[in-house]
C-alpha cells in the first residue's frame, strides 16, 4: 500500500548521501557524502516527491534512525546489524565484488559451503528490507532507481510486491564474464540475474559490462538469443563523467592551495625539470580496494628506478591510498602490503634529499585535488574497474596538463583510451615503460592530450547521467 508521503522518484543504495557520528557526549553530527550518485540526484533537487532509501551503516546512523533524526528526502533502514554485516561484508564485499572484479586466488577460494548459504540468506533478508521500504513509500507508477550489486535482488522482489512501478537497476562495477560468473553456485547465479531482470531497465557504465551481463544471462538462464535470456528487460549503457563545474571551482578554493604548498615542499627541487623547478610527480589516488592494483603500480615504479637510473632523484611517486572496507582482513592485509612495498622502495633508494615514494593514507579530498593539479603523470592501473573517476577528474583539474597511464581494464578506457598511455595492469614491466613514456611526453603534446581527455571525461556530467536514466524510465518523473 502506498504511504501518505508517496514518492514519485526513489533511489535505493546501501550507502546513503549522509552519515551520522555519535559523539562521546551523545550528540549526533552529520556529514554529507560525495560521488556520482549524489551529484546526479542534484538534477532533481528541491523535488519534494523524491526519496533516497539507504541502510544505516554504523552506530551513529542507527542512533539517528531511532531518535527520528532524518534529512529531508532520505530514509535510512535500521536493518539488524548482524544481517547487515553478513549481507554487506559477507556477500557484497567478499563474494559479489570479488566475482565482478575477478579477484579470487582460485586454488583455495571461493568456497561455497553451508556458511556461505547462511550469509546468502542474510543477503536475501537485507534485499527484502529494501524492497519492502520502497514498496511502502512509492506512489502509484513511481520510478525506482536501484543501485549496484548490494541490491541486485531488489528489482525482482519489488516487481512482485508492486507490479505498477517502473524499476531500473544500475551496476557501478564491471560485470564478470560468464566463465568467471559461473564460479557462483548455479542456483545463486540464476537468482542474482533474475533479481536484476525484475527491472524494466538494467544499466551499466560501458558496453563491455552490458555485454558480459547479457552473456551471463544466456549462459546461466539459457534461452536462444539475447532477447530470450534477458526477457523484457532493456539492457542500457549510461557512462558517468566527471562533474567539471564542481571540480574546477572546488579545486581553486584556499584549502586546496594550502595543501598544494605542502605537497610542493614534499616533492622538492631536484634538477629543475618539472614546472616551477621541481621534481616530476607520478600521482595516484584510490580507495584502497584490492582491484586498484596499487602494489603492482609501486612495483612498476621500482622497476622504472631500477632500469632507468636517470630518474633517481628526479621523480616522486605520490600515492594516496585511502582506507576502504577495513572490517575485512583481506583489505587490511592489502593496505599493509602497500605500505611494505613503499617502505622497501624508500629504504632502497632514498638519499639525503630525496624520498622516492610519498604514501598518504588519510583521506583528504582537498589534498587529492591539490595533487591532481600538480601531477605530471596520473597512474590509474586497476585490475578491473567499473569506470574510474580519478582518470576523468585529473585532466579536468590539472594546472599544466597531465599524462594519463591507464589500464585497459578500467571502464574509462572506452572513452579515454585514445589519448592515454594504456597498459595491461598485470604487466609490471610494460607499466614501468609506460611511466617512462608518460614522464617524457613533450610539454605541448601532454597539454593537448590532456585537453582532449578533459573533453571526453566531461561529456556526460552526473546530472545528465541521472536524468537520462530517469527519462528513459519515466519521462513524466524526470520533468515533474
Ligand atoms: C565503489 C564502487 C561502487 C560501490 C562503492 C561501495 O565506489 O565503484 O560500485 O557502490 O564502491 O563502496 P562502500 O564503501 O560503500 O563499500
Amino acid at each position: 500500500m502506498a504511504s501518505p508521503h508517496a514518492a514519485r522518484v526513489l533511489v535505493a543504495s546501501n550507502r546513503g548521501p549522509v552519515s551520522y557520528t555519535l559523539r562521546d557526549d551523545g550528540e549526533l553530527t552529520s556529514k554529507r557524502g560525495g560521488g556520482g550518485l549524489v551529484s546526479g540526484l542534484s538534477a532533481i533537487e528541491g523535488n519534494a516527491e523524491s526519496l533516497w532509501v539507504c541502510a544505516a551503516l554504523g552506530d551513529g546512523d542507527r542512533a539517528a534512525v531511532r531518535r527520528g533524526v532524518a534529512e529531508d528526502g532520505v530514509r535510512m533502514l535500521d536493518i539488524d546489524p548482524e544481517v547487515h554485516a553478513d549481507a554487506y561484508n559477507g556477500i557484497a564485499n567478499s563474494v559479489l565484488w570479488f566475482v565482478h572484479h575477478m579477484l579470487y586466488q582460485t586454488p583455495l577460494e571461493p568456497v561455497f559451503d553451508a556458511e556461505f548459504r547462511r550469509r546468502w540468506d542474510a543477503f536475501r533478508t537485507y534485499n527484502r528490507a529494501f524492497a519492502d521500504a520502497l514498496a511502502a513509500e512509492a506512489a502509484e507508477g513511481a520510478a525506482v532507481l536501484v543501485q549496484d550489486y548490494h541490491l541486485c535482488l531488489v528489482p525482482g522482489i519489488l516487481r512482485e510486491l508492486r507490479p505498477d512501478l517502473r524499476i531500473a537497476h544500475f551496476s557501478h562495477t564491471p560485470w564478470a564474464p560468464p566463465e568467471y560468473f559461473r564460479l557462483l553456485p548455479d542456483d545463486i547465479g540464476a537468482e542474482l540475474l533474475r533479481g536484476i531482470l525484475g527491472a524494466d531497465r538494467a544499466g551499466f557504465l560501458t558496453q563491455r559490462w552490458a555485454d558480459a551481463f547479457t552473456a551471463c544471462c544466456t549462459a546461466v538462464l539459457g534461452g536462444t538469443g539475447d532477447t530470450a535470456s534477458t526477457g523484457g528487460t532493456t539492457i542500457a549503457v549510461h557512462g558517468l563523467g566527471a562533474d567539471a563545474d564542481f571540480l574546477r571551482k572546488r579545486s581553486h578554493e584556499p584549502d586546496v592551495d594550502e595543501r598544494m604548498a605542502a605537497l610542493r615542499e614534499r616533492i622538492g627541487g631536484g634538477t629543475g625539470e618539472g614546472p616551477d623547478g621541481r621534481r616530476k610527480t607520478i600521482v595516484r589516488v584510490d580507495r584502497t580496494e584490492l582491484s586498484k592494483n596499487i602494489v603492482r603500480g609501486l612495483l612498476a615504479y621500482r622497476e622504472l628506478l631500477d632500469t632507468r637510473p636517470e630518474w633517481r632523484g628526479r621523480v616522486v611517486h605520490m600515492a594516496f591510498a585511502y582506507p576502504s572496507r577495513q572490517d575485512l582482513a583481506v583489505y587490511r592485509d592489502y593496505m599493509a602490503e602497500v605500505e611494505r612495498v613503499a617502505d622497501e622502495i624508500n629504504s632502497r633508494y632514498a638519499t639525503a634529499d630525496w624520498t622516492p615514494v610519498a604514501l598518504y593514507l588519510k583521506d583528504d579530498f582537498a589534498r587529492s585535488l591539490g595533487a591532481y593539479r600538480l601531477a605530471d603523470v596520473a597512474l590509474v592501473n586497476p585490475i578491473r574497474d567499473g569506470m574510474n573517476l580519478v582518470a576523468k577528474e585529473v585532466p579536468v583539474v590539472t594546472d599544466h596538463g597531465c599524462a594519463l597511464v591507464l589500464s585497459r581494464e578500467a571502464g574509462a578506457y572506452e572513452e579515454l583510451g585514445r589519448d592515454a598511455i594504456t597498459v595491461n595492469p598485470y604487466d609490471v614491466s610494460a607499466t614501468a615503460a609506460a611511466l617512462h613514456e608518460a614522464l617524457t611526453l613533450p610539454d605541448g603534446e601532454r597539454a593537448e592530450r590532456s585537453e582532449r581527455l578533459a573533453a571526453a571525461a566531461t561529456a556526460l556530467p552526473p546530472q545528465r547521467w541521472f536524468l537520462d536514466q530517469l527519462n528513459a524510465l519515466d519521462p513524466a518523473a524526470a520533468t515533474g
